[in-house]
């Protein structure tokens, strides 16, 4: 595994690889990596001929109020489950490497950007489509792999590829949990003992909206209602949305049908927490 802090080497060493045959997979990151980044990592490793990591915390979709200063970080362990998951090259560039300066130019997808984390984090997907893009074009032709835990933001993604036309082929895998329902993130680590133990009321309240769904309930409203219902009952978590959009296009169908997929936010004291699933209606 050989690790690159410049665009230059990293995009030098894909293109070699490229050139001897192999098809890249790319696992863009902010590290802090976890078994869900593993699984992404797994799924590269697999459908292609050499896998690439990205780690790169990115000012750019953090607004000044989150926590970019605090973002957990932890480099070498990051290098040590990049390796055992058999990645070939790493790219690990720092700030003045991916924005030397000031940034003119920004990549906004309208649209699906635009409601739940878009209201909620108005800066936040500009942030995400600008750094994608740019990884993008550095890493050439490829796979990338991102997780459906961030749900909109894979949307995002494969709007802003499809709409610039760009050489790469966007793969959704599916998120992964702990034993008792939450969602892997590494801003799991900004709990405390009492929020860890309530932090998987986000998977009861999907669960509770999709059984709603696969009982009959058609109108969003009611749907919203059930999942906020169940938030409210854990005392450390406050409802930041409770949503159910189809799965393609964000908007709510009225009344509900066909592929959907239900997303809440949940705020508890230092974290700030998202999840989803789907339902077919
Ligand atoms: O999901 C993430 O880790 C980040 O948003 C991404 C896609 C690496 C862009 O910085």
């Amino acid at each position: 595994m050989k690790t690159y802090a410049t665009i230059a080497a990293f995009r030098e060493a894909l293109d070699t690889e490229r050139h001897a045959g192999r098809a890249v997979g790319l696992v863009p990151t902010m590290g802090y990596l976890h078994d869900g980044h593993r699984s992404l990592m797994d799924a590269a490793v697999v459908a292609n001929g050499v896998a690439a990591l990205t780690i790169f915390v990115n000012p750019l979709q953090f607004a000044p109020t989150e926590d970019l200063s605090t973002y957990p970080r932890d480099l070498q362990r990051d290098l040590a489950m990049a390796r055992s998951a058999g990645i070939g090259h790493v790219f690990t560039p720092d700030v003045a490497e991916m924005y030397p300066e000031a940034i003119a130019t920004t990549v906004s997808v309208a649209g699906v950007s635009s409601a739940l984390e878009g209201a909620s984090r108005p800066t936040h997907f500009d942030g995400v489509a600008t750094v994608v893009a740019k990884l993008f074009a550095i890493a050439g032709p490829c796979r990338a792999y991102f997780g459906e835990k961030d749900f909109q933001q894979l949307a995002v993604v494969r709007k802003m590829t499809s709409d610039l036309s760009l050489p790469v082929a966007v793969v959704g895998c599916p998120t992964v949990r702990e034993s008792d329902g939450l969602a892997m993130s590494s801003r799991n680590v900004y709990l405390n003992d009492a929020e860890r133990a309530a932090a998987p009321v986000l998977h009861r309240a999907l669960r509770a909206g999709r059984e709603a769904i696969e009982q009959g309930v058609r109108d969003a409203a009611a749907v919203r209602a059930v999942m906020a219902e169940v938030i409210a009952a854990e005392p450390l978590a406050r409802l930041d949305y409770a949503e159910v959009v189809d799965a393609a296009t964000f908007v709510v169908p009225a009344p509900l049908a066909g592929t959907l997929r239900l997303l809440v936010a949940v705020r508890f004291a230092k974290a700030r927490l998202i999840d989803n699933i789907g339902v077919l209606a």
